[in-house]
């Protein structure tokens, strides 16, 4: 019970590491509150936790959409009272070589990646000044450290989220507010399902544990790193990669 009725939102909450990360909380004994633009996931994220007694609520949000996040930040303020952690986990690809990348592709990844990683932090961040406390975790990626073929759009915006948490951590530690970024290495969720089974295969053999994550492994991590364990962990980008980068 080490996030006890820490109030916490999770973006993208529907799937993969989002949900393992709601599970995660939930058990840790936080409040936890899923938005995502996926409404049958988010219901079933909801109804699942409510039956294991925990206190949870659901939103259909896109995290592009301003109006959406600050109806639900408001609404979440006016059942909770308060909001102490923040995932920005909704994220997604859309892969081509730099040559073949269209200006769309690129500018829906920054947009939701990015841009609704911002949208999201600016829409809490005066509560948890208010409360002179809360913690910003947000996802990376080692793509963001490390770049990665076909992934200009992605790795602009995993880097862009490490420089976000940097800047934050500086402005907002003496707030009494921590900022951190989740760099995962490559981790068993429908965005990575859906890759042909030999580039998987590829990457399993890339990894010295020579298996991809699972979305649990991740969510652990965002855990500790919302719990007070973490006290004074701020503005770093913890790499969870089975050690792929050595
Ligand atoms: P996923 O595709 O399983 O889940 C992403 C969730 O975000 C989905 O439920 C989707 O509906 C939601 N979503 C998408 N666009 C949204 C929007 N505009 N507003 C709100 N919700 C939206 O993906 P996965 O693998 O669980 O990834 C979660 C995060 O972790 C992403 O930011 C991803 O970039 C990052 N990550 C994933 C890795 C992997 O290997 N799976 C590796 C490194 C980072």
């Amino acid at each position: 019970m080490r996030l006890k009725d820490k109030v916490t939102i999770i973006t993208g909450g529907a799937s993969g590491i989002g949900l393992a990360t709601a599970q995660k909380f939930a058990a840790e004994g936080a409040k936890v509150v899923v938005c995502d633009v996926n409404q049958n996931g988010v219901d079933q994220v909801v109804s699942g936790l409510a039956a294991t007694g925990a206190t949870v609520a659901g939103y259909l949000v896109d995290v592009t959409n301003k109006d959406q996040i600050a109806s639900m930040v408001a609404d979440v303020k006016a059942k909770f009272g308060r909001i102490d952690v923040l995932v920005n986990n909704a994220g997604i690809t859309a892969d081509a070589q730099f040559v073949k990348m269209t200006e769309e592709q690129f500018d829906r990844v920054i947009d939701i990646n990015l841009k609704g990683t911002y949208n999201c932090a600016r829409a809490v961040i005066d509560t948890m000044v208010e409360q002179g406390s809360g913690v910003l975790l947000n996802a990376s990626s080692v793509v963001g450290v490390y770049g990665n073929f076909g992934q200009t759009n992605y790795a602009a915006t995993k880097f862009g989220v490490i420089g976000m948490v940097k800047t934050w951590s500086k402005e907002l530690g003496k707030k009494g507010i921590r900022a951190n970024a989740v760099c995962p290495g490559f981790v068993a969720t429908p965005m990575v399902k859906a890759m042909p089974e030999k580039v998987i295969q590829a990457m399993e053999e890339r990894v010295p544990m020579r298996r991809l994550a699972q979305p649990e492994e991740i969510a652990n991590v965002y855990a500790f790193l919302a719990s007070d364990e973490a006290s004074y962990i701020n503005g770093a980008a913890i790499e969870v990669t089975g050690g792929v980068t050595l």
